[in-house]
């Protein structure tokens, strides 16, 4: 049993969490919120070393204005109210994807934040921020072509947003919808896989254990013959 590394989630479900229990999008993105801290806390529980979060995709640009620009203000307050909680937790917040197009107020802040964390070692949270992974393959290939490089796996990886980063032993997604919405389409190969009915604000701490639970379980190939089955 192979403790696991590197948890990535899709955190979806908010709108319809929001919308069933006040009629409002953004209260179910609020509470969302909530989820988010209890979770960052199992998986320091769990030892868990990376913890990625899908909070913006490339495609989210397509929603209304108005809901877009609550996620950016949660985000900044968020970013306000937990970066010395964040420090003393001894957090590393890095982000994948491409924050260009944000607010710049914004950016700045969530530049400091990697900044400040930095060197921070109990756990690293990838916060997916404007992501598609299209977007970061083609960024990749781009840099290679450009350096004149061997089209490698090893080069592919090495200018991934994720690089250096282990691939996730666990993705998660929540929301009662089985796809993978351009999330770490390159990264995922052999992640085991948790689709799950319950909408985001409602996914606590105990599930992200039974998930861990279930994980630890399961014979892991590869493409080979495990042991125990040869
Ligand atoms: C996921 O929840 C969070 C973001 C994409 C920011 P959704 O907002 O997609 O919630 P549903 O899927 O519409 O319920
Ligand atoms: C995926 O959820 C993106 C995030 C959780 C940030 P979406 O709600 O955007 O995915 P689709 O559109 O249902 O595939
Ligand atoms: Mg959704």
């Amino acid at each position: 049993m192979i403790p696991p590394k590197h948890v990535a989630i899709i955190m979806d479900g908010n709108g319809r969490w929001g919308i069933k229990k006040k009629n409002s999008r953004n209260y179910g993105h609020k509470k969302g919120l909530v989820a988010v801290g209890n979770i960052i806390n199992a998986a320091i529980e769990k030892k868990i070393e990376y913890l990625t979060l899908f909070i913006f995709s490339t495609e989210n640009w397509r929603r209304p204005i108005n809901e877009i620009n609550y996620l950016f203000n949660l985000l900044n307050i968020y970013i306000d109210k937990e970066i010395k909680n964040l420090q003393k937790k001894k957090i590393k917040i890095k982000v994948i994807g491409n924050i260009k197009p944000f607010p710049k107020k914004l950016r700045s802040k969530i530049k400091n934040l990697e900044k400040i964390t930095n060197s921070n070692k109990k756990i690293q949270i990838n916060m997916a921020l404007n992501y598609g992974s299209r977007q970061e393959i083609i960024n990749s290939f781009k840099i290679i072509s450009q350096k004149k490089l061997k089209f490698s796996e090893k080069n592919v990886e090495k200018y991934l947003y994720t690089r250096g980063i282990p691939d996730p032993d666990i993705l998660i997604r929540t929301g009662k919808t089985n796809r993978i919405s351009n999330f770490l389409i390159w990264q995922i190969i052999y992640s085991e896989i948790f689709f799950l009915n319950k909408m985001w604000p409602d996914f606590t701490k105990n599930d992200f254990f039974k998930i861990i639970n279930s994980f630890l379980r399961i014979r892991r190939n590869f493409g080979g013959l495990n042991d125990r089955n040869n």
